[in-house]
Parts: C-alpha cells; structure tokens; sequence
C-alpha cells in the first residue's frame, strides 16, 4: 500500500455519467450508450436558479430516464427546500437523493425522510462546506457527496485541494464504520480520478469527461481503468 493510498481494493469503483452534458435530443441513445459502456448509476442533475445560477430539469425527466434504464438513478438535488420534491422524484424512479447540507437546515429529518421513501439518502458537501457539516449524521448517510466544483455548470476544472478533503472524509466514515459511498462530483477526467480513488472516493460522476468524448463508451471504461492503478 503507497502512502495516500487509502480505497485499496475494498471497494468497487462506480461510475456515474451526468446527463448533464448529455444531447438531449437524443437521450435514449445517451443513456443505452452509458449502459453499453458499463456505467454503474446514471446522475441526474437538478438544478433550481436559485440554489445554483443555473435550470435543469425535474420529476418528467426523471421519469422517462426511468423508463429508459434499469441503472439506478442518483439524483442531486442542487436546490433550495428540497423536500418539497422528495415524494415526487421517487415516484418517478430516483434510486437515490442526494441533497445539499447548505440548502437543508434539518438535514437529519430531510435525509430521514428520503429513507422512508425507500430512497438511497445522501448529503452533498459545496468546496467550501466543512465535513463537520455532515459528521454528526453519517451512521443516517447512504452517500457523502464531496463537490469538486463548485456547483451549477459542467465542464469546470476540479479543485486540486478537494483531494485532501475526500481523504478526511474516507477516514470519517471508517472511523464511524460507514459503508456508505464516498462521491465525487466535478471536473472528473482520467487526469482527475485515480488521484480521487486513491483518496478514498468510490464513485465518481463525471460529465464533460464522456459525453465531449470522441468515443464516449470507451471513456467510461477508460474512467475506470484509472481506478485500478494502485501508485
Ligand atoms: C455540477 C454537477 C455535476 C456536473 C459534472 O454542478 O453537479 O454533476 O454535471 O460535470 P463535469 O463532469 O463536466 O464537471
Ligand atoms: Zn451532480
């Protein structure tokens, strides 16, 4: 084990295409495309103007990616009062919801609701948010999501020092004896993800990275090969 090293084997490496930078004209194809290259989760980014400078979509589109995949949806939810859209996100399929810890000043009430739903339950971490946001609530986590960019639009560079964070967040959640996932979110490429692995990161959501790829289905492939460099 190399210094810094601290995912070793243990965990399985999930990739997660945003459709974020899908081409929306053509999602069927997106999404059988993510499918065929072994994606693990497909992310599904909603975003409110108010929460993040920037709209996406809702509950429709969810649905009908739904309807497209059996992959599980992992949606993240960069919105203000996001229990408002809990009941309608998983009735229209998300498998989990991730919220942000800055927008949910009752987080532990939001993420105990989204386990009543049945839903996989995770909390989001902005660059500047500390762990401690979420320390008190990780035996509650299904996901940590640690925000590599700052969040609202694809394709931003990832933050270098965010790799010190993902390390103190895997270290939190085993010292807690969590097995919940550790997320990364932004700026993912095959220059940014093996030093994420290495840090302890277990699922990686990456947009630009695959759908600007001149060969998308390979490039979630690619994406994961980074994951077995162990150096
Ligand atoms: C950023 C979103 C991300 C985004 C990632 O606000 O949460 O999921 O789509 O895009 P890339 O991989 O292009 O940075
Ligand atoms: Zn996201």
């Amino acid at each position: 084990m190399s210094a810094g090293f601290m995912n070793g084997s243990v965990n399985p490496s999930r990739i997660a295409p945003s459709i974020l930078s899908a081409d929306f004209a053509r999602l069927d194809d997106e999404i059988a495309m993510c499918e065929a290259g072994g994606a693990d989760w497909i992310h599904i980014d909603v975003m409110d103007g108010r929460f993040v400078p920037n709209l996406t979509f809702g509950a429709k589109v969810i649905e009908t990616v739904r309807r497209l995949t059996k992959l599980p949806l992992d949606c993240h939810l960069m919105v203000v009062e996001p229990e408002k859209y809990f009941d309608d996100f998983v009735s229209a399929g998300a498998s989990g919801i991730t919220i942000h810890s800055e927008a949910a000043p009752h987080l532990h009430r939001q993420i105990t609701r989204i386990r009543e739903l049945g839903c996989r339950a995770g909390v989001a971490l902005n660059p500047a948010t500390p762990l401690s946001a979420a320390s008190e609530i990780v035996p509650d986590l299904d996901l940590l999501l640690i925000m590599t960019v700052n969040p609202g639009f694809g394709g931003q560079q990832f933050i270098p020092y965010s790799l010190d964070k993902i390390r103190r967040a895997r270290l939190l959640l085993d010292e807690c004896g969590s097995d919940a996932v550790l997320e990364v979110d932004g700026g993912i490429s095959r220059k940014t993800i093996g030093d994420c692995w290495r840090a302890g990161a277990d699922a990686f959501v990456a947009g630009n990275a695959i759908f600007s790829s001149s060969d998308p289905k390979a490039e979630i492939g690619a994406l994961r090969d980074q994951c077995a460099v162990s150096v």
